[in-house]
């Protein structure tokens, strides 16, 4: 963590919990976080609990955010949801690209690149998904994935767009199967995606952005990911879904007092 990023935690809950559990979550990690300084914490729940959850928050530290959406405001678009909607719910972060809306729905870079803009001009913050499979890893190809999906995903986007945006680097290989980066091949990830931003925005707006790790992040392995220099927050998936854990992550990233 490096002390010009905010450190930002945000638990992508994908589909799981009912409307219910969704506020008996939020509410336990109200009264665990307290007032929650030096961190920011979003929670994204499914479409359905955005309603209750957002009532629930209210007056808290937690933001919220959803996991996708549509580009277009309305429609026929059978089955989505847009960027208004979203922001009618007080929804002020959006999950753009997550590698499962890009495996098993279809999305490519140009339709990340189409919903990253689409947020931005609605007021939405992105996280934007970016990452590589375990073939592309073995293959040596991790970098020039990165790159293509930073640089085909923030087409004609500039500096003052990038600064809203969050990257989120996810390894494939990672997600949902306890297999986590070790801290040096994390960090050397977020170094290389530091300088491809730099290369599509400026310097500044690069050592500005937050790039949150993503991939079985846990409270057993928090503190030595987010102890890297360019690791700047995590987006928590099954660790997200209890309260307990995903304080302890939240824990795990506030700053140190001197
Ligand atoms: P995981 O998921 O923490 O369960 O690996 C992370 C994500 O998919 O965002």
């Amino acid at each position: 963590m490096n002390r010009l990023r905010k450190p930002f935690i945000a638990g992508n809950w994908k589909m799981n919990k009912t409307v219910a559990e969704a506020v008996e979550l939020v509410n336990d990690l109200k009264q665990q976080l307290g007032a929650c300084k030096g961190v920011d914490v979003v929670v994204c729940p499914p479409f359905t609990a955005l309603t209750a959850v957002s009532a629930a928050i209210s007056g808290s530290v937690l933001g919220l955010g959803a996991q996708n959406m549509h580009w277009e405001k309305a429609g026929a678009f059978t089955g989505e949801i847009s960027p208004q909607m979203l922001r009618e719910l007080y929804c002020h972060h959006v999950i753009i690209g997550h590698s499962e809306r890009r495996t098993l729905f279809g999305e490519t870079d140009e339709i990340v690149n189409r919903k990253l803009r689409a947020a931005l001009a609605n007021h939405l913050r992105p996280i934007m998904c970016i990452g590589e499979t375990l073939q592309e890893r073995q293959e040596n190809q991790t970098e020039q994935v990165l790159q293509r999906q930073l640089t085909e995903g923030l087409r004609e986007m500039g500096a003052a767009d990038l600064q809203q945006i969050t990257v989120a680097y996810e390894p494939v290989w990672a997600i949902g199967t306890g297999l986590t980066a070790t801290p040096d091949v994390a960090q050397a990830a977020h170094l290389f995606i530091r300088g491809v931003l730099k290369e599509i925005g400026d310097d500044k707006t690069a050592q500005t952005m937050r790039i949150q790790y993503g991939g079985s992040m846990k409270p057993e392995n928090a503190a030595e990911l987010l102890a890297q220099p360019d690791i700047d927050g995590g987006l928590i998936g099954g660790a997200a879904l209890d309260a307990d854990s995903f304080t302890a992550i939240i824990k795990a990233a506030m700053p140190r007092e001197k």
